[in-house]
C-alpha cells in the first residue's frame, strides 16, 4: 500500500523532532500504522533552515513558504499543525478540514479556544483531529482519557501540566537560582512557550486543562470558565517555608465534578498548590509532567513522563499519525466517533 501523505506547518522543536523520530523508527512505525508515513510538504519561515533539518534527516520534500499551499495540496492527507498561536491556524485547520485532509496539532491554545468549532466541523466533513501533543507532551494522557479510562466514570484529574513551572520551581527550591534565571535555561531547553508568560502565568496549563476537561467530562472546551493564577507572584522563601513546614509547592491544574448550592458542574482551575512532601506528585521534578485521575471502577491512575521538549512532543505527534493512519486506512471515511470532540452531555458547567 502506499504511504499515507503528511504535510507539516511549521518545523520547529516539534517537527524537526518529528522528523528525527519518524526517519530512525521508521520501520517500526510502519509495521504498527499498517502503512507507510511519508512527510511530502513542510511550510516553514525559514526555508534555509528547514532543508537543513529535512535534509539531514534524508527526507526529500517539497518546503514551501505559504502555509496554505500545504492545507490545499492534493498530495497531503493529513496535515500536522505545529505553528502555535491561535487565528492562523485557526485558518488553516479549518480549511485543511473543509478540503477533508485529517489534522494532528499540537497546539493547546488552538483547542482550548477555537476547539468547539474545530470538534464540529471535523465531525461534519468525518474528518480526524487528533491532539495527543497538546497535552502532557510525551505522556499519553489523551489516550489514556479517552480510551484506556473509557468504562469508568470519571471523578477528576489533577496534575503537573507545564513543564516549565515545574523545572523553575525545582530549580529554585534545589539550587536556590532566581526566578529569571532558570526560566532562560527553560526557553534554552525548547520548553517555553513563545511568550513565557503563558507558562508563568499558568495560562498554558489551563489551555491543557480545559482539554482534559472536556474528554473526562464530555463537555464542550471552556477555557473563559477556568480560574487561572500562575508562579510569577511567588518567591524564594515561599518556597523555602512550605519545604520547612513539610510541604513542596506545585503548579497544578484540577478538574473535578463539583455540586454547588445543588448545581452540578465542573471545576477548572489553575493555581500554586501546597503538597505534602512525601506524595508522589511532590516529587515530580524539573520539565516532568504528572497526572492524576480519579475514577470510579479502576480508582487512581497516575500518568508521568516527559511534558515538553522536541522528540518527547514528537512521539505523541506520531502516535496520533499513527492512530490516524490506521483509522483512515480501515474506515476511508472516517465516521469514527471516538476521535471525534462529542458535544455536551452534561449539565451546565459551574466553577
Ligand atoms: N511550554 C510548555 C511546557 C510546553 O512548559 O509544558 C509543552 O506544552
Amino acid at each position: 500500500m502506499k504511504p499515507i501523505k503528511v504535510g507539516l506547518l511549521g518545523i520547529g522543536t516539534v517537527g524537526a523532532g518529528t522528523f528525527n523520530v519518524l526517519q530512525r523508527n521508521q520501520e517500526d512505525i510502519r509495521r504498527r500504522a499498517g502503512r507507510g508515513i511519508e512527510i511530502t510538504m513542510v511550510a516553514a519561515r525559514n526555508l534555509e533552515r528547514a532543508a537543513r533539518i529535512i535534509g539531514a534527516n534524508g527526507g526529500a520534500c517539497q518546503i514551501v513558504d505559504d502555509p496554505f499551499l500545504v492545507v490545499d495540496s492534493p498530495d497531503v492527507d493529513i496535515v500536522v499543525e505545529l505553528i502555535g498561536g491561535y487565528e492562523l491556524p485557526r485558518e488553516l485547520v479549518l480549511k485543511a478540514i473543509a478540503n477533508g485532509k485529517h489534522v494532528v496539532t499540537a497546539n493547546k491554545a488552538l483547542l482550548a479556544l477555537h476547539g468547539n468549532e474545530i470538534f464540529a466541523a471535523a465531525q461534519e466533513k468525518g474528518v480526524m483531529v487528533a491532539f495527543e501533543a497538546a497535552v502532557a507532551g510525551g505522556v499519553p494522557i489523551i489516550k489514556a482519557l479517552r480510551e484506556g479510562l473509557t468504562a469508568n466514570r470519571i471523578e477528576s484529574v489533577a496534575g503537573i501540566i507545564n513543564g516549565t513551572t515545574n523545572f523553575i520551581l525545582s530549580e529554585m527550591r534545589d539550587k536556590g537560582l532566581d526566578f529569571a534565571e532558570v526560566l532562560k535555561t527553560a526557553q534554552e531547553l525548547g520548553y517555553a512557550e513563545l511568550d513565557p508568560t503563558f507558562d508563568i502565568e499558568g495560562v498554558d496549563a489551563a489551555h491543557k486543562l480545559t482539554i482534559m476537561s472536556a474528554i473526562a467530562f464530555g463537555i464542550p472546551v471552556q477555557f473563559d470558565k477556568a480560574h487561572v493564577e500562575g508562579i510569577s507572584a511567588l518567591q524564594a522563601d515561599d518556597i523555602r517555608y512550605a519545604e520547612q513546614l513539610g510541604y513542596r509547592i506545585k503548579l497544578l491544574g484540577i478538574t473535578r465534578r463539583a455540586n454547588v448550592d445543588g448545581v452540578e458542574g465542573i471545576e477548572l482551575r489553575v493555581h500554586p498548590t501546597l503538597i505534602p512532601a512525601q506524595r508522589l506528585i511532590a516529587n515530580v521534578e524539573g520539565a516532568m509532567n504528572a497526572v492524576l485521575v480519579e475514577a470510579d471502577a479502576v480508582g487512581s491512575t497516575l500518568y508521568y513522563g516527559k511534558g515538553a521538549g522536541s522528540e518527547p512532543t514528537a512521539s505523541a505527534v506520531i502516535a496520533d499519525l499513527v492512530d490516524v493512519t490506521r483509522l483512515a486506512t480501515v474506515d476511508p471515511y472516517c465516521r469514527v466517533p471516538h476521535l471525534a470532540f462529542q458535544p455536551n452531555q452534561m449539565t451546565d458547567v459551574a466553577i
